[in-house]
């Protein structure tokens, strides 16, 4: 694909400077990396997804979501295979009511006629008012973007992007729900709660250190941190908030260590960087496990030949290892899983990673509320039915 050379000029500056071309006033254009994201806007992203969670709740909630963006069309463009990310972007659609239409096999569209990519990323962007789209093309979604800005300033027909995870770049809106997920696990909040005791309480008499939200905590990654992008995208992310350790635990091999730029940015932006060879090692000291997959489907035959005799246990999450961890440690994983986890663990309290799932439908919701203008109307509703939230008072 031909990528580089219709954009080259765009692709080569620092990322920084590409930012203000994905805005749009106050609000995300494209979705594109995941530096787009500040605090701010994170934070009300997950305002928004749990204001959407609690609307759908009854009939005339979801009638509300439904009719927000029923006038709108979105085509989930996914040529690189999804479970998750396709199926929850898809849900989101359908709670706020967007139209979807899908093409998952290029194959069966007219790129087998020699139709180029950028060429259908146009013609989608005449039927469609949105394109989420996944690529197994690095940069493939950020010159996307390119092509709809230029479409903008002949003042022809442009759409928003939405990058679903691009090669082994970026997966943004991954990192969306995974900060969702661990803003919600560090909630602390229970069913059994009462005013007397909570179990917040109970876990700070256990860890004094122990606050409420994502600062002041350790992050441990664990596998092959080298080529999964939801780490880089995460990590990134992580970096917002004060007083973060992040442990890199991964073998030396340079494919599945950290890569020496994501360090590098992270320490710049004040993060506690470490590495680690084994999880056994640092279990204990982890708030929040985030285990990945062995990505051999990016082996080359060097890779192969490593992968004979590599020995995968020191990063696999066994039930032995499940007392040596804190007790409200958050075990995360963007899936799909191999053995790293293997199922027994799932019945563990502090396995979050179908609810990680799930939260992606919200947050993704939110998302697409945002770039559509339509997430002012959601929090009118939810104050108008179920009052201020804590973030409004
Ligand atoms: N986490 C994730 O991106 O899963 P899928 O590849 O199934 O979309």
């Amino acid at each position: 694909m031909d990528l580089e050379q219709s954009f080259e000029a765009l692709l080569q500056r620092p990322i920084l400077s590409k930012l203000p071309e994905f805005q749009r006033n106050e609000r995300l254009k494209h979705v594109i990396f995941a530096q787009q994201f500040d605090r701010d806007l994170l934070d009300h992203l997950c305002q928004v997804a749990s204001m959407i969670r609690t609307i759908s709740r009854n009939r005339p909630g979801q009638d509300f979501l439904t009719g927000l963006l029923s006038h709108r069309r979105a085509m989930l463009y996914f040529t690189q295979p999804s479970t998750r990310t396709f199926l929850s972007f898809m849900a989101a659609c359908q709670i706020l009511g967007i139209v979807c239409n899908e093409i998952r096999d290029p194959t069966l569209s007219s790129e087998y006629k020699g139709e180029s990519p950028l060429d259908s990323m146009r013609m989608f962007s005449s039927y469609f008012d949105a394109i989420i789209m996944r690529s197994n093309v690095a940069q493939f979604a950020e010159c996307s973007a390119y092509l709809m800005n230029e479409l903008d300033a002949r003042q022809q027909r442009s759409v928003p992007i939405i990058n679903a995870g691009s090669g082994a770049d970026e997966h943004p809106t991954q990192a969306l729900l995974d900060i969702y997920t661990i803003q919600r696990s560090f909630e602390f909040s229970s069913p059994k709660d009462t005013l007397r005791n909570s179990r917040f309480d109970q876990l700070r008499s256990k860890y004094p250190s122990l606050t409420l939200g994502l600062s002041n905590k350790v992050y441990g990654f664990c596998g092959d941190v080298g080529r999964g992008r939801t780490v880089r995208s995460l990590s990134t992310l992580l970096s917002l908030w004060e007083n973060v350790t992040i442990y890199f635990i991964a073998p030396d091999y340079p494919k599945l260590a950290p890569r020496q730029d994501m360090l590098d940015r992270l320490r710049e932006a004040g993060v506690r960087v470490h590495r680690a060879r084994a999880l056994r090692d640092v279990i204990g000291e982890l708030d929040v496990l985030y285990m990945t997959r062995i990505q051999h489907e990016h082996n080359t035959d060097a890779d192969r030949e490593f992968f004979e005799t590599f020995d995968q246990s020191k990063y696999i999450l066994t039930s032995e290892l499940l007392p040596e961890m804190r007790e409200y440690c958050a075990i995360m994983h963007p899936f799909p899983r191999n053995q790293e986890i293997p199922p027994e663990i799932d019945l563990d309290p502090r396995a979050m990673y179908f609810r990680q799932a799930r939260n992606g439908m919200w947050i993704r919701a939110a998302l697409l509320a945002h770039v559509f203008d339509a997430d002012g109307r959601i929090v009118t509703y939810h104050q108008k039915n179920y009052g201020l939230t804590r973030q409004d008072a």
